[in-house]
């Protein structure tokens, strides 16, 4: 096993996830929500990944937790291919998901107390009472719920308090690495940042690694060390977050990044907005070719004949596009 420190603490390597759509009696057909998807995340790093509603960003975080067997693909965690029923399980002790939605994801029934202390019971991660409350109390600490807060129910919460013991309840296990599955999607725009501030100390202070999912591009600007473009099942771009900000290669990334607002007037003035075309096409008719181009300004009869490479362009940038210098 190699684990040294330059070894990723996740790998995916060309992950995919189809599912079986039935279209008519004894017809089915695969509805493409990951298609051949890469990526490393390094201990301690947040990748952010990004793309419209439906682009298949859900399915990449469950199917890397083997909530869903992969079609196909390799999933590497500390150096070491997840293959086995053993592997599933003692990765399972490592890594968690924290839901978008604290409404659905809590038993609104349950004590916060005994939300928290769930996983702690499945998992037998104490010997006395005394032990299992102490951790309840440490959790709630963490995410800055107040003691008092213990035997309330999580009905009793605002959406962005439930999504604290959400988060506290995904870390009883004492993970080192969360899918953060739009945790702030559902929440105020006034509470978000505060949320994401949190997500931001509790890495810090616990060392963990996310792969930190969202539709706007606001949200994981902060928190990403690099970010991931995801549209109709692909990765179209990857890139560090400050250069994804700055220099956005692909036609969607541009025009997503158009989209943010700037603050700045003569960036904004610089920064025409770009508009779409049409809609995101169904993962269960994909356009032959580049998944995008049936919405794409530069698009040519390649685009339509080739799936266009995920390829290095400059170090750690990665783009799929045949046009790239053309339109840069
Ligand atoms: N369990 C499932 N069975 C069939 N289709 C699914 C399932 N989960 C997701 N999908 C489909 O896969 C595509 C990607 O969905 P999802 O990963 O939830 O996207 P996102 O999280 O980016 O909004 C969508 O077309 C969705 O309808
Ligand atoms: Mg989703």
């Amino acid at each position: 096993m190699n684990n040294n420190e330059n070894t990723p603490l996740l790998e995916v390597k060309n992950l995919k996830q189809y599912f079986d759509i039935n279209v008519g009696v004894f017809k089915s057909k695969p509805l493409k929500a990951v298609d051949d998807v890469s990526f490393y995340i390094n201990k301690k790093e947040t990748l952010g990944l990004v793309g419209e509603s439906g682009c298949g960003k859900t399915t990449v975080g469950r199917t890397i937790l083997n909530l869903y067997k992969p079609t196909a693909g390799e999933i590497w965690y500390n150096g070491k291919q997840i293959k086995t029923k053993a592997d599933i399980n003692e990765f399972r002790k490592k890594a968690t998901m924290v839901f978008q939605d604290p409404y659905s994801s809590l038993n609104p029934r349950m004590t916060v107390a005994d939300i928290i202390g769930e996983p702690l019971d499945v998992h037998n991660l104490y010997s006395t009472k005394e032990e299992r409350r102490e951790r309840i109390l440490e959790l709630m600490d963490y995410v800055g719920l107040n003691s008092e807060h213990a035997s309330r129910y999580a009905h009793e919460f605002s959406g962005g308090q439930r999504q604290r013991i959400g988060i506290a309840r995904a870390l009883a296990v004492n993970p080192e690495f969360i899918v953060c599955d739009e945790p702030v999607s559902a929440l105020d725009v006034s509470i978000q940042a505060q949320v994401i501030n949190m997500f931001d100390e509790l890495q810090d202070k616990l060392g963990l690694t996310y792969l930190f999912i969202a539709h706007n591009l606001l949200v994981v600007r902060h928190i990403s060390d690099r970010i991931a473009v995801m549209y109709l099942g692909k990765i179209v771009e990857l890139a560090d977050a400050e250069e994804i900000y700055s220099r956005p290669l692909h036609p969607y990334s541009k025009a997503l990044m158009s989209a943010v607002p700037v603050p700045d007037p003569q960036v904004a003035r610089a920064n025409k907005r770009i508009m779409l075309s049409g809609d995101i096409p169904s993962p269960l008719n994909a356009p032959s070719g580049c998944p995008f181009r049936t919405r794409c300004p530069h698009a040519t009869e390649q685009c339509a004949m080739e799936t266009p490479e995920f390829k290095e362009i400059s170090k750690g940038h990665f783009v799929a596009c045949h046009n790239i210098d053309k339109i840069n």
